[in-house]
């Protein structure tokens, strides 16, 4: 059995459902709020789609459901729901229940059959849709099959739906929906968030969820009775239910009415509250183990016991795990024009340009420039523990990582201490030695990243102290660390990570000026640094400014095969980070080298043919760039140049060029970058590539 059942936290995936009790709604207008709600959750990255939906009225009134599943875009499930058969389009519900999702393939390949939702038989008697994966599904599908039961599909969420038709059916259909699925619960073992329906409980529907995020919103015009949702704990433990053990029917009762009784209502079901914002703001984000079910239009919590742990979950010493026994009712700030493309073309163009506005974010009540102090005040109470220890370890995946290594040379200046950078997988691979004295960081826009939480896990079992730095505030990662900042970028839609960069390399600056607040013989260095980031906004701006000289760039370069992307010093991070975007928008092979390392093989790749973009600016290791420079040059190479505006030496020995403005060497990385942000962008726009979900790719990679 599994220590705890983290495993993965697939968010790629996309749940929503919709449920209206006495607020009459067309079929039409039913189905069109199941599409908008998938569609909303389109960037995630999905490769089939499928919605569930009552159509009793249509069968004279014997309950049933319809299910629509489709390979590929949710537009063409849209297509596929307007030419259905017998259906009517313009049919009254006043309580119906619909549910929907998109499905990114882990168990069984992408198809209409391994599509969700998921049914317990041909009369679709149980049907749910899952975000995440069962890791004991070949247990209970040995035990269904025992039983008679036959599989369609290659899924681990099929057990679901057939557990709850075997448990309904074996128990002579005397159970609440909700005593059902708590018993099927208490079967999985994994990482998941489910909504449920059924022919035997039309207008009900049961959500649960564990390790996978699940909110609930709610819309009533009579008005909620609380802002507040008490729990109910069930008793009843059934985790001996495979075993053979009759069903224990101590269910939690209960008497509690989110809206008075017989008034209208609606809740929607997502997994992303971004589905949700257009609808309502007022929602409620079920916690694991969190069983939440709508019956006559009323919304109850019930909690239930866990299959492989107590309550408690982790060990988590360092931070009390409280469990609350009631749900705020939350109001959402999000505006859904936030995450709206607004005037841009993609998501990606638009969180480029938003880069002055989100480092301001993040370093707002942090910074004060007047002072020269800085303040993270989830790091605050941490700060004299970290001061003492062994070393700072920096845990990332992708571009999280490229923050690391773009802020390692002034960590290790400012904080005197050993500083490791490391790709999570990596560092599991190697059962690296992590001691209770070594403080480990964990970088994660999505906060979410399978590897960096397998890693995160790792190195909290050797007792090391847990720092995140998220973009996701409740995310796994900001749940189970200890401590951490939040990088407050905003929403980051396109799946090439942008501003989230920038934000993430300007946190752990800001780390980095705290840790040395005392050290006399820094305060210079401190200043100096501290004036720089009041400066940067601007700065973007100005980079922003070259974007036409960058498309131009773009239209030249567009046609090659390769671009090696070469520096030094506080610049490497930018040549990976920079390769980074250009493979993984344009498809175009491109590799970031340190400038240092050429003699010692890249060189041989350089001559006349082969596109170089050098990245030079004024710093410590500027004659050792010119250098490596005339050594590009010395083979015929011709490099494209990205250096300092007054840069003239340099400016001469490129035959093209563009320039940013002059920073504090260790800031420097956040103005170089963007030029490369903008170049992939370019790139990938004129190879017509999807640019906000490259293919292959997924927002947060939640899978190992
Ligand atoms: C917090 C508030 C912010 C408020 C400010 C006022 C939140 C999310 N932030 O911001 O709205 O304006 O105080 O003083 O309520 N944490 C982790 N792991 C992570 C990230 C964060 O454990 O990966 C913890 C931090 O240690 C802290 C809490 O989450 O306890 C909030 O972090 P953060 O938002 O960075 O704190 P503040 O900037 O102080
Ligand atoms: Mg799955």
């Amino acid at each position: 059995m599994k220590e705890f059942p983290l495993d993965f936290c697939p968010n790629t995936e996309g749940i929503f459902a919709y449920l209206n009790y006495l607020v009459p709604a067309t079929r039409k207008q039913i189905l069109d709020i199941l599409i908008e709600g998938l569609k909303r959750m389109e960037y995630r990255g999905y490769d089939s789609a499928g919605v569930a939906f009552d159509i009793s009225e249509e069968t004279n009134n014997k309950s049933a459901i319809k299910l629509v599943k489709k390979r590929g875009k949710v537009k063409e499930l849209e297509a596929a729901l307007e030419n259905q058969n017998g259906l009517s389009y313009t049919k009254e519900y006043d309580i119906h229940c619909g549910i929907a999702h998109t499905r990114w393939a882990t168990h069984g390949e992408p198809n209409e059959v391994n599509s969700h939702p998921q049914r317990s038989d041909e009369n679709n008697e149980f049907v749910v849709v899952h975000n995440g994966i069962i890791t004991n599904y070949k247990d209970i599908k040995a035990f269904l099959e025992k039983k008679g039961f036959v599989f369609e599909s290659e899924t681990d969420t099929e057990v679901i739906a057939k557990l709850a038709k075997h448990v309904f059916d074996s128990d002579n259909h005397e159970g609440s929906f909700r005593e059902i699925i708590e018993i099927v619960v208490q079967q999985l073992e994994g990482a998941f968030a489910l909504v449920i329906m059924s022919t035997h409980f039309p207008g009900e529907c049961v959500a649960t969820r564990r390790g996978s995020p699940l909110v609930i919103g709610m819309k009533s015009k009579a008005k909620l009775c609380t802002d507040h949702i008490p729990v109910f704990y069930s008793k009843a433990d059934n985790r001996g239910y495979m075993a053979g053990l009759a069903p224990n029917r101590m269910f939690s009762e209960s008497e509690y009415h989110t809206v008075g009784p017989e008034k209208e209502v609606e809740y929607f079901f997502a997994s992303d509250a971004s589905a949700i914002i257009g609808h309502t703001n007022q929602v409620i984000y079920l916690e694991d183990d969190d069983v939440a079910a709508v019956t006559k239009g009323c919304l109850t919590l019930h909690r239930i016991k866990r299959a492989t742990l107590g309550e408690g979950g982790l060990n988590n010493d360092r931070k009390p795990n409280l469990q609350p026994s009631i749900r705020k009712v939350q109001t959402i700030q999000l505006e859904l024009q936030q995450i709206m493309k607004g005037n841009y073309s993609t998501f990606m163009q638009k969180e480029i340009f938003e880069q002055p506005e989100s480092v301001v974010n993040t370093m707002r009540g942090r910074v004060n420039f007047q002072e020269n102090k800085v303040t993270l005040g989830g790091l605050k109470d941490y700060i004299a523990e970290i001061k003492r220890c062994r070393r700072l370890l920096f845990i990332a995946c992708g571009t999280s990582f490229h923050s690391a290594v773009a802020t390692r040379q002034l960590l290790e200046e400012l904080t005197e201490l050993p500083v490791m950078v490391e790709l999570a997988s990596d560092f599991l691979d190697r059962n690296t030695p992590v001691f209770r004295d070594d403080v480990c960081f964990f970088i994660s826009q999505s906060g979410e990243t399978a590897d960096t939480l397998m890693a995160l896990n790792y190195c909290k079992k050797r007792g090391a102290l847990i720092v995140g730095i998220t973009n996701t505030v409740g995310s796994t990662i900001c749940r189970e660390s200890h401590c951490g900042v939040h990088i407050n970028a905003g929403p980051e839609i396109g799946v090439a990570s942008t501003k989230a960069y920038t934000s993430q390399f300007i946190s752990l600056v800001m780390f980095g000026l705290m840790m040395c607040d005392d050290r006399i013989s820094m305060q210079e260095r401190r200043k100096e640094i501290i004036q720089g980031l009041k400066k940067l906004p601007e700065q973007i701006k100005e980079v922003l400014a070259i974007d036409d000289e960058v498309k131009k760039l773009a239209e030249e370069m567009y046609k090659e095969k390769s671009l090696l992307v070469m520096g030094r010093g506080y610049n490497y991070a930018t040549c990976l980070e920079g390769a980074l975007k250009i493979k993984e928008l344009t498809y175009m092979h491109s590799e970031g080298i340190l400038a240092g390392e050429l003699k010692h093989g890249p060189l041989a790749l350089v001559d006349k043919a082969m596109p170089v973009l050098f990245i030079v600016t004024r710093d410590g290791v500027y004659s050792k760039c010119m250098n490596a420079l005339q050594q590009v040059k010395a083979r015929h190479g011709e490099p494209v140049i990205i250096c300092n505006v007054d840069d003239t030496d340099t400016i001469a020995h490129a035959n093209r060029h563009v320039t940013v403005p002059h920073t504090i060497d260790c800031l420097q990385g956040i103005l170089t970058v963007i030029p490369m942000q903008l170049l992939s962008l370019h790139i990938a726009t004129l190879k017509k590539c999807d640019v906000d979900c490259p293919r292959n790719l997924a927002k947060s990679v939640t899978v190992a």
